[in-house]
């Protein structure tokens, strides 16, 4: 039976949008450390940090665009140094997941910020992968690995990493592009994608954040991704949407990232609805959640309240959408479905 969305009153949204099942696609792990542990960890490693407190530090989360959260973000993950400490920071997260009602979770992680430290990559892939278990079997989430390389860095440096990390190849299902966009165009990583193609990973990338849609396009044409993290400045090329929609090309939307990097002024002005109007696969996801004023539910939450185009039926869109685009198979995605379509069934007949 079709759900009858427009029987879904608006004041049973909000119960809804926290509790129905869905997937993050885009979270980056260490964006995840709340100053709590950032402070705990640097105790229990020694290392200094430049914040004389927890609310010194969160007093600082004030952007102005990509690069200056960044600054502050590698300078968090600095605390990260034993395999513990990543177990850690992603069970952290994967508590926060399940409280949320996320089901299913792709961890992106950026071992080049941890290697140049001198933390060996099967630490931090080791660390991390083991708290992926344990979400399985303790809070019943499926979660996976996608490596990223800092695209500010060289292409040498980024082939290095993968070679580094292919020991670990069944830990991770996939490799990503992220860090500071704007100058380090997707066609600069064509050789270490080719490569990570050729191990059989899942290939994502960053592009259309900050930087224009010719990013997004040579993401997709020359280092053949999957997925377009973020992507929203494709509004600006009508025949990139039409594209983006025709082939159901999926983008890992963060709203409260955008609105907290600047890239729109107020989370009115996001471009979100026009983004599903115009067929796109486009999910919700918190990208660096502890920076960014909040998790997956906090995500649902401001942008739903902010924008009153969006209702019942992009609500469940979204999270369908989220379903279809990850890297899980195809019974696990007709399984958190079935479980989604119950949860707008009994809201519609009033449940
Ligand atoms: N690394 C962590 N968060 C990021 C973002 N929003 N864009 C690019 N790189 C990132
Ligand atoms: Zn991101």
């Amino acid at each position: 039976m079709p759900i009858d969305f427009a029987a879904i009153p608006r004041s049973a949204l909000p119960g809804l949008l926290c509790s129905a099942p869905k997937a993050e696609l885009h979270i980056h792990i260490e964006g995840s450390l709340e100053p709590e542990l950032i402070f705990a960890l640097a105790r229990r490693n020694g290392v200094d940090l430049a914040y004389p407190s927890v609310d010194a530090l969160r007093a600082a989360y004030a952007f102005s665009d990509l690069q200056s959260f960044l600054d502050i973000y590698y300078a968090g993950a600095s605390v990260l140094i034993e395999e513990q400490d990543f177990f850690d920071m992603a069970w952290a997260y994967f508590e926060r997941a399940a409280a949320d009602h996320v089901v299913h979770a792709e961890l992106f992680f950026d071992p080049q910020t941890h290697t140049v430290r001198g933390v060996d990559i099967g630490v931090v892939i080791r660390g991390l992968h083991r708290a992926c278990q344990q979400a399985q079997s303790q809070l019943g989430i499926s979660a996976s690995l996608i490596l990223c390389f800092l695209r500010h860095l060289s292409e040498d440096e980024a082939i290095a990493t993968l070679q580094a990390a292919l020991p670990y190849r069944d830990l991770f299902i996939g490799v990503g592009l992220d860090s500071s966009e704007r100058g380090h165009p997707p066609e600069k990583f064509a050789r270490v994608f080719a490569m990570a193609r050729a191990q059989g990973l899942h290939l994502v990338a960053h592009a259309g954040e900050e930087g224009p849609p010719a990013y997004i396009e040579s993401a997709l044409d020359v280092l053949q991704v999957q997925r377009i993290d973020h992507g929203v400045r494709c509004v600006e090329s009508p025949a990139l949407v039409q594209r983006l929609a025709a082939s159901r090309m999926p983008l890992t939307v963060c709203p409260l990232s955008n609105v907290k990097l600047c890239v729109y002024k107020t989370m009115a002005d996001h471009q979100l609805p026009a983004l599903l109007a115009a067929g796109l696969c486009a999910t919700i996801n918190s990208d660096d959640p502890a920076y960014f004023g909040g998790y997956m539910n906090a995500n649902f939450t401001a942008t739903f309240d902010a924008l009153p185009q969006l209702g019942a039926a992009q609500a469940y869109r979204l999270m369908c959408n989220s379903f279809e685009a990850s890297f899980a198979s195809d019974a696990a995605k007709a399984g958190w479905t079935a479980q989604l379509d119950g949860a707008f069934q009994a809201a519609a007949a009033g449940a």
